[in-house]
Formats: C-alpha cells, structure tokens, sequence
C-alpha cells in the first residue's frame, strides 16, 4: 500500500512536471515581455512619450483613435513588430497602400514625432512597435479610458507585407464567424473580439466603409440610416470620404456607449453590429452596455493579449532608428 502510494504519487509528479513544461513552453513568447524591460535602458520611456501623444490629443481628439488602431493593425498583421510603420522600398512593399489602410491609417507623423523624442532620450534602443503599444495605451487614457501596465520588449521587423496587410486585418463587412475566426487566428478569444472592437468607442470611419450597411442591411435603426444616408449617397464618387462617428453618442470619449449603440441597433459598421445581431455575442454586448467596469476589465486583458501575438524579441528583428526605414 505504502509502496504503491509512493509509486503513484511520483509519477504524479512526473506528469505534473510534463504538464508544467508544455504550458511553459506554450506560453514562452509572452513570457519574454515584460513592464520594466527598458528599466534601466530607458527609465523616462513613458514620461518621454506620454506628453507628446497628450498634445497631438489637445490638437485633434480624433488622433487618439488613429494612434490606437494603429496598433491593431500593426499587431494583426505578423505580429506587433512595426511593419505597419514602413514605407516601400525596392525589396518590399510597405503595409500603408493596402486595402484596410490606404486613405484611412493615420498618426504616422505623432509616432515619428515620439520616436525623435524617445531617440534623444535613449538612443537606439527603444524599437517602434514598443512605441506604438505605449502610445495606444497613452491614447486610451488620453479620452478618459483605463490604464495598464504596457508589456514592452518587443523588436522591429526588417521587412513588411502587403499581402498579408491585405487578408489578415478583418474587413467591415465580416460576419460574425469570420470575425471570431479572424480574432482565433491571431491567438484571440471571442470574449477578445467583442471587448477589442469596444475601440469603436472612438474615431471616425468613412462613407465606404458603412455603406453596405445603411443601405443594405435589415439590422439596424431606421432613422439613424437615414441619417447616416444624409452625408453617404449610394453611389461612387467623392462623397465614400465622408466621415461619420463610430460611436455616435461620445465619439472623442473612451467609454461603453458603443455596446449601448448596438444594443439600439445604431452601430456604424456591418461588423459592429454583427455583434449584436442574434449571435453568440449578445450576451456579451449586453453585459459590456450594463456593466461598464467588466468592458474595462476585458478591453484591457485584449490589449495585452493584442499586444502579444508573435513579437520579435531577443536578436530576432532590429531596433530601427527611423520607424519608416529598417536600419
Ligand atoms: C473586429 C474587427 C474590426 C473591424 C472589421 C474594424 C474595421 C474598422 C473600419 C472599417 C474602420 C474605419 C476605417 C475608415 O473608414 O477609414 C475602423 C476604424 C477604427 N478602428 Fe477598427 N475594426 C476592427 C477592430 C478594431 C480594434 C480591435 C481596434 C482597437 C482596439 C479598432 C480601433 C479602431 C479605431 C480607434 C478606429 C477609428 C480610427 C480613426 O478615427 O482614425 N478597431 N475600424
Ligand atoms: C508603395 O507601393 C504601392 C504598390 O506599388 C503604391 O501603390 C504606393 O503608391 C507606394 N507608396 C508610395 C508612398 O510610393
Ligand atoms: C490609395 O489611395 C489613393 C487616394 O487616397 C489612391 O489614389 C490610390 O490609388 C490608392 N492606392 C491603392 C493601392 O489602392
Ligand atoms: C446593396 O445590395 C445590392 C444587391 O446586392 C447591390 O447591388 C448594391 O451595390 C448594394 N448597395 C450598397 C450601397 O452596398
């Protein structure tokens, strides 16, 4: 009795050890972010690029909103790595003309800005794709959002992809399953998704981008398509540039008004309101328009999780002097 106890509580322990190491290993790309990665290589980091994203807020509020999609944009496409932030070269087209981003990314002047500061503080040593995950964070609690602990550590890439730009940042016409595909693909839960696209609490889209969706769809508010109609005829021409809030209650305020629109059928994009639409997501908006500390909670563990997907770290990548150039 005693003998076999022994036996069996030490291959529990071998088991055990097994299982540790499988999750270790699974979970060792994130691992090797952390908070105080520039402690000593660059302790006035967040008080070098805090100010200079404030100010770019003071001038326009929108530019919060394009600061924090940037970082989506940039995460979802290989990783958090600061390809979003280069131009065309002879050996690789930049990620900026696809489809997602032409005429409609914007920021890129704030995070060159940020960068000349940060580079006067500490030179060659803070990368891009750290700087965007600070400024996203920065712009958040710049409209009245959350604040957390930036995970940092991450290196820049050495090349960027237009294709990849073009098939791996979901487009507004996405359902709900391609959405929740999209956001596992990227290592991202459902629960992600539908507290990440929260997001939409601020900035602006164009007229091309809601189209289909005040025109064409049964799901949404009669009066507020009129309204959106107003300034987005259905036909082609100059006016797809026209903007219109994502939220349109609080539109420069980082808060739960977006879920309160859905759950009025007022949201601006086919996929916002595809979140709401019968789905196994209801639930969710609703608790996020009810609960407003639990959207915090969850926004916040998705910019980490965000933050996450497949960073260059160690002496993979590079840290770039100038964001829109590899060194
Ligand atoms: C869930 C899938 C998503 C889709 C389909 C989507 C799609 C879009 C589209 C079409 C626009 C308007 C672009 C334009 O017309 O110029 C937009 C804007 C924006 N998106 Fe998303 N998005 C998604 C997720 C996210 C996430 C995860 C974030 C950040 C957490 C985010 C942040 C923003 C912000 C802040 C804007 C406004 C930018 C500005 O005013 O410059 N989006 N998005
Ligand atoms: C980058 O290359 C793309 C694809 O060839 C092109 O459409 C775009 O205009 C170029 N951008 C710049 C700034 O030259
Ligand atoms: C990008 O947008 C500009 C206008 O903003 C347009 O002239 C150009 O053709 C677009 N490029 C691509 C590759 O769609
Ligand atoms: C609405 O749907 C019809 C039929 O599919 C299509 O021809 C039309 O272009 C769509 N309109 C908009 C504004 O998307």
């Amino acid at each position: 009795m005693a003998a076999s106890f022994y036996f069996s509580s030490t291959s529990m322990a071998i088991v055990s050890e097994l299982i540790f190491l499988v999750v270790v290993s699974v979970g060792i790309t994130n691992a090797q972010l952390s908070a105080d990665f520039y402690s000593s290589t660059c302790p006035n980091l967040i008080s070098t690029v805090q100010p200079v994203v404030q100010s770019a807020i003071n001038e326009e509020a929108r530019m919060g909103a394009s600061l924090l999609r940037l970082f989506f944009h940039d995460c979802f496409v290989n990783g958090c790595d600061g390809s979003i932030l280069l131009d065309n070269t002879s050996s690789f087209t930049g990620e900026k003309t696809a489809k997602p981003n032409n005429g409609s990314l914007r920021g890129f002047e704030v995070i060159d800005e940020i960068k000349a500061s940060v580079e006067q503080a500490c030179p060659g040593v803070v990368s891009c794709a750290d700087i965007i995950a600070i400024t996203a964070r920065d712009s958040v609690v710049a409209l009245g959002g959350p604040t957390w602990n930036v995970l940092l550590g991450r290196r820049d890439a050495k090349t960027a992809s237009l294709s990849a730009a073009n098939n791996d940042i979901p487009p507004p016409s996405s359902s709900l399953s391609a959405l929740i595909s999209s956001f596992q693909n990227h290592g991202l839960s459902t629960t992600d998704l539908v507290a990440l696209s929260g997001g939409h609490t601020i900035g602006q889209a164009r007229c091309t981008s809601f189209k289909p969706h005040i025109y064409n769809d049964t799901n949404i508010d009669d009066s507020f398509a009129q309204t959106r109609r107003s300034n987005c005829p259905a036909t082609t021409g100059s006016e797809d540039n026209n903007l219109a809030p994502l939220d349109l209650q609080t539109p420069t305020h980082f808060d739960n008004k977006y879920y309160n629109n859905l759950v009025n059928t007022k949201g601006l994009l086919h996929s916002d309101q595809q979140l709401f639409s019968g789905g196994s997501t209801n639930a969710l908006v609703q608790t996020y328009n009810s609960n407003p500390s639990q959207f915090t909670k969850d926004f916040v563990a998705g910019m980490i999780n965000m933050g996450n997907i497949q960073p260059l770290t160690g002496s993979n990548g590079e840290i770039r002097t100038n964001c829109r150039k590899t060194n």
